[in-house]
This record gives C-alpha cells, structure tokens and sequence, in this order.
C-alpha cells in the first residue's frame, strides 16, 4: 500500500512506521491521522509483524501536534468531532494494538504529538527530544487523550503543571518523570528502539498480546485487572506457543515462536 504522509518500512518482524511532513514538523492533519490507522489495522492483523516503531521524519520533530492550521475555524461541534475521531480511529487503536509499539521520539512531540507516544506501549527519546502539552496556550485542551494518559505516566501533579503551563520539558525531564523509558543520542535512537524491538519479538506473541490486554484492564473503570489476569492467564494454557515455551525451557534450549 503506498501512503502520502507516512513511510512504512518492515524489517523481519518490525515494522517502522514514520510520521512525514517534515516541512509542517509532522503535524497530524485528517489524511495522516487516516494513514496511520490503516497502516495500525494492518499491522495489528498481520502476524509477521511483532513490534512497531513509530517515528519522525527530519531531525527536528517527531510530531509537534494536531495541525493547527485545519482546526482553526471549526465550531463547537466539529472540535468535539475532532477529538472524538481522532480517539477512536489512532489513539484508542494504539492503545489497544495486539503487538507493542515503540515511540522513538526524535525532537519535538507536543499536543497531538506527545499523545501519540502516550497512547504508545514504551517510549524512547533522543537527547534533543522536547514534550509538551501547549494546547492551553491555543485556548484549547489536549483531545487526543492527554489529560488522561500523562495523568496516569507522570502523576496528577506533575501534569497540572505541564498542562496549565503549556510549557516543554526535556528528555532527561521526561525520563526523570517516568514519561519516556530512555533517552540517547539521536543517531542512536532507532538501532535502541529495534534493539528492545529484537527483544520482544523473541518472546510469544499471544502471551505479550495477552500481557498488554492485562496491564491496559487496568485503566479501565469498572473492570478488575486481576480478575482480567487471571482470565488471561488460564488461556496461555490452552496455546501451542505455552507448550513451546514450557518444552523448551525442560529441553534446555531457547522457545521458537516464530519462523
Ligand atoms: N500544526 C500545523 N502546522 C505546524 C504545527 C502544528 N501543530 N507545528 C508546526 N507547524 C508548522 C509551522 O506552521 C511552520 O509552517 P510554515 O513554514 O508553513 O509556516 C512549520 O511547521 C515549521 O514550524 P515553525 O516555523 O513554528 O518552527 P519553529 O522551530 O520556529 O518552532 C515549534 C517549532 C515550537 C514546535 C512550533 O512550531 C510550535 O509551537 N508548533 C505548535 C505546537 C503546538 O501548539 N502543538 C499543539 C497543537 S494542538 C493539539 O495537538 C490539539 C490536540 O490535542 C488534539
């Protein structure tokens, strides 16, 4: 399939997906935030596909928002429909993907940006990385989920601060608070990104799939996460990839999950 707005490129079993608007610093208009979920679905349908890792184009910003030129003279109704779409269709999808995915954040990732990576499952930057929520500074909120996801990385102190400041921390910032797993060097930022990649797709899929749906229960009101683990747990059994899991480990050799 060929995208306008992103470039997506597989190596064996990880796919990388690469946000490209460079000249608008990877704003997510419409089509791109469309591109992206297709290439997600795909993704998340295809089995040869073990990770992904979502990125920037150009060395200045991996995404720096919601394109504020197209949403600013929409009404009451649209802007609500903004949020609401632009939820369903990337960021819940994101969350819930069956395979994690890794932001490798490589400058700017504000408002629309940031959400991205916080609706991603681990999150790496480059020393030159700077987040942020600035949408107060626009007389909006974040719509993609921010108020809700940095809460729940950074504790509810720390993002009343980022978010009524509308101000950008650094990577170290960011990794002080939790918010991102490790920060690098630019030109290392994407051989780290598939080097956790090449850890994981070492593991058993359906597990991992199932461990994410596990960890994610609990941010959901109104379900129990332990009740969700043990419902999670009891089906590994019933999976070839348990018993090639468990064989191995008595055969004293290493599991083979995938060709
Ligand atoms: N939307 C649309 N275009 C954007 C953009 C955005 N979010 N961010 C940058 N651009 C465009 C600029 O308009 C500019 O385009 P032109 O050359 O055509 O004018 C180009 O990218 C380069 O940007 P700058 O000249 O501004 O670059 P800079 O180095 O001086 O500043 C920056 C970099 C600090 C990141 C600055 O571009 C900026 O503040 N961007 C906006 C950040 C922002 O407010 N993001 C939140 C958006 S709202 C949101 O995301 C809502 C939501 O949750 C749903």
């Amino acid at each position: 399939m060929s995208y306008t707005n992103i470039l997506s490129e597989q190596n064996e079993h990880v796919l990388t997906i690469t946000i490209n608007r460079p000249k608008q610093l990877n704003a997510l208009n419409k089509d791109t935030i469309n591109e992206l979920n297709l290439a997600l679905v795909k993704a998340n349908e295809d089995q040869s596909v073990g990770v992904v890792i979502l990125t920037g184009s150009g060395d200045k910003a991996f995404v720096a928002g919601a394109d504020i030129k197209e949403f600013a003279s929409f009404n009451i109704e649209q802007g609500k429909q903004l949020a609401a779409e632009g939820q369903r269709q990337l960021f819940d999808l994101l969350e819930n993907l069956n395979k994690p995915v890794i932001a490798a954040i490589n400058g700017f990732a504000l408002g629309g940006g940031l959400e991205l990576c916080m609706a991603s499952h681990i999150r790496i930057a480059s020393d030159n990385a700077r987040m942020g929520l600035p949408e107060v500074s626009l007389g909006v909120i974040p719509g993609y989920g921010g108020t809700q996801r940095l809460a729940q990385l950074v504790g509810r102190g720390k993002a009343m601060e980022m978010v009524t400041t509308a101000g950008m921390i650094t990577a170290d910032d960011a990794k002080a608070s939790g918010l991102v797993n490790h920060v690098t060097t630019p030109d290392e930022l994407l051989p780290l990104a598939n080097k956790i990649a090449s850890k994981i797709i070492k593991n058993s899929p359906n597990a991992i799939s199932a461990a994410m749906r596990a960890i994610n229960t609990n941010y959901i009101d109104g379900v129990n996460g332990y009740d969700k683990e043990i419902e999670e747990f009891g089906k590994c059994f019933g999976t070839p990839e348990f018993v090639e899991g468990t064989t191995a480990f008595m055969e004293k050799r290493k599991a083979i999950f995938r060709q």
